[in-house]
């Protein structure tokens, strides 16, 4: 019995046909005697019908036997539903199967979790659901993720090979690189004591590639970091991994403008404007308190630094005499915030090492906060205005140095708007997407636990031409030729214009990274000689693919667009990975075990 239409297909134009469906058995309903099953492959599903009267006794107890997700084929003919019992809900909804013949071609155990229900994913542990992926995939909320990435893949190949990149596959065998996230190693049996490791990303490899005179470069990238998981997070993901040459950032962020609006269109049938709004990193912070903001809701950061310059309340002149700033934020509506919550936002002040957090609540026509006693009528009438103070509102104030003081804002305001969502004060259409690009980094960021420089994105950035001289003698406002790709407060993807001339390279690494001269030479020597053949200028970007499929989902944790996501702790719980090796291949790779053994 060969499948003659998927079970997406058959309308009431089929009407009279005798058809035959393959499939699992979804679901099942016995009413008095007759008995309905609906039939599911990748593309929908189909009503089939067994009618006792109808049918040979041994076909209709073979229906009668079936559990959820046996494997069958039944064909029969296409007929109307009788009137009342179309099913608006799906496709197939105005016509059924009613079955001359059933094949079993496979039966299945009882279920760990039902496939059927599209609540499914609140309601099933995560766990059960990663244990069980194939069967977790089988649910049509998750094969519409999957087919999704892939349409989403094709178009983004069919979109760069029309501007004319190549794609090229790069090593995911390499080897170790300081800076950047920890690295999976793995060791090579033929150099006994030597390792690979795998990449963090392509990069070296592109840029390699624009030396080696390919000019437009993408791949679909695997990349590994070993780091802590979250949501948005895994230890391998993928990119759209792009490099080109002779070009400049606005190369860049009109290439990527036109594959998102191709992707949106394809994936989502919705048109983005472009070209997308641009904030310097400086402004974002400014504004937002990040550099991933989300504009969909404005609740903006604003600045009382010369407010409270001299003022009595001397947590706020403190910060100010320091060199820091005073900024605040209104929370419209949440004057009744709980203990708790307040408590929830002052650990996050303390996690940045603030002493606290202020506050006002604006409640009952008045102004209640143990700080309202230190403000004089001018910082009050102040506050008033900028922040457009009305009753119910909450106000929030960080005072410390500026990169500090920003931060601890910006997270307030996603929590707090998190509460307001939850609450239904802020309303956030789910088919709203704003697009910007955050622009102007810093090249460099200083650690102060190590006393050093390290670059903000990588050390292959080039710094803005004007700003070269100033690498050894101001780093700090050196600014890096980098750009952030950010969507709804996501940070979509990242890449820059790249130094191309092997002197500015070397003084990077040597002189502002202070990276040991030899440590250099084992390290990117490769790099560095390569550059001195005739490099040309170059740039590129990454998008993370894994996030932007979620976006495009709806989703927020990219695992539910990964066919085999691993868990939090890096466990992959259906195949049991990582597992461990036998003690013959430790030997064979000249290695010794000193962990304990695993329980
Ligand atoms: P970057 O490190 O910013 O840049 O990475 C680019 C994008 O990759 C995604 N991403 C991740 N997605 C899922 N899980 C992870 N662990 C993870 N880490 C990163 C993010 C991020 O914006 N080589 C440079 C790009 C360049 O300069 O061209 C790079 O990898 O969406
Ligand atoms: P104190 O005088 O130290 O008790 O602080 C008075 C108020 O200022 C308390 O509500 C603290 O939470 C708050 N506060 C302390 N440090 C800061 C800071 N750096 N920024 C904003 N508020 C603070």
């Amino acid at each position: 019995m060969k499948r003659t239409h998927h079970c997406n297909e058959l309308r009431p134009a089929h009407a009279g046909q005798l058809v035959t469906l393959t499939g699992w058995v979804h679901s099942r309903r016995d009413l008095g005697g007759v008995i309905f099953i609906d039939i599911r492959d990748r593309e929908g599903r189909t009503q089939t019908v067994y009618d006792p009267s109808d049918l040979p006794a041994e076909v209709f107890d073979r229906a009668a036997a079936l559990r959820s997700e046996c494997v069958v084929a039944v064909t029969g003919l296409v007929r109307l539903r009788p009137a009342g019992t179309t099913n608006p809900k799906i496709a197939t909804g105005e016509i059924e199967v009613v079955a001359q013949a059933l094949e079993v071609l496979n039966t299945a155990d009882v279920l760990p979790f039902p496939v059927d229900d599209p609540d499914a994913a609140g309601k099933v542990n995560e766990e059960l659901r990663l244990k069980y992926r194939y069967l977790d995939l089988r649910r049509p909320e998750m094969t519409h993720n999957l087919r999704l990435r892939s349409k989403v893949a094709t178009a983004t190949r069919v979109f760069l090979d029309e501007q004319g990149f190549l794609e090229v596959e790069t090593p995911t065998l390499f080897k170790s690189t300081p800076e950047g996230a920890r690295e999976f190693v793995v060791p090579c049996r033929t150099n006994p004591g030597l390792f690979y490791a795998l990449p963090q990303s392509p990069q070296q490899f592109k840029q390699i590639l624009m030396v080696a005179g390919v000019e437009k470069y993408f791949q679909l990238a695997r990349c590994y970091r070993d780091e802590d998981l979250r949501a948005d997070r895994q230890p391998e993901f993928t990119q759209i991994d792009l490099e080109m040459s002779f070009i400049e950032r606005e190369d860049i962020y009109t290439l990527i403008e036109g594959l998102l609006q191709r992707i949106w269109k394809t994936a989502l049938n919705v048109d983005i404007p472009t070209p997308f709004k641009r904030l310097s990193f400086q402004e974002a912070m400014d504004r937002y308190g990040m550099d991933k903001p989300d504009t969909r809701f404005a609740m903006e950061l604003a600045d009382f630094t010369e407010v409270f310059r001299a003022s009595a309340f001397k947590v706020f002149s403190g910060a100010v005499a320091n060199g820091g700033v005073v900024k605040a934020i209104n929370v419209k509506g949440f004057a009744d915030a709980t203990q708790g919550q307040i408590e929830a936002m002052t650990e996050t002040a303390r996690s940045f090492g603030a002493k606290g957090l202020a506050f006002i609540k604006i409640e009952d026509g008045e102004w209640k906060s143990p700080i309202v006693k230190f403000l004089t009528e001018a910082e009050k009438a102040a506050l008033q205005t900028q922040l457009n103070l009305e009753e119910g509102d909450l106000v929030l104030f960080a005072a410390d140095q500026w990169l500090v003081a920003c931060e601890i804002l910006g997270r307030i305001r996603l929590y707090a708007a998190d509460i307001l969502k939850q609450r239904g004060q802020l309303k956030i259409p789910a088919d709203r997407f704003d697009f910007l690009w955050v622009v102007e980094f810093p090249l460099l960021s200083f650690d102060k636990e190590n006393n050093r420089w390290y670059s903000s994105h990588h050390p292959f950035t080039a710094p803005v031409a004007e700003d070269i001289p100033l690498l050894k003698t101001d780093p700090k406002k050196v600014r890096g030729q980098h750009y952030d790709i950010v969507v709804n407060g996501v940070e979509l993807g990242g890449g820059s214009i790249r130094i191309h001339q092997p002197d500015v390279q070397k003084t990077v690494f040597e002189e502002v990274l202070q990276i040991p001269p030899d440590l250099v030479k084992a390290r990117f020597g490769y790099m560095l000689e390569a550059f001195r053949y005739g490099a040309p200028p170059h740039g590129g970007i990454a998008l993370g693919f894994d996030r932007l499929i979620a976006i495009l989902c709806g989703t927020p944790s990219i695992r539910d667009v990964i066919a085999f996501p691993k868990t939090a702790k890096g466990t992959c719980l259906m195949t049991e990975s990582p597992g461990s090796v036998e003690p013959k291949q430790l030997r064979e790779l000249y290695l010794e075990l000193k962990a304990p053994k695993p329980q």
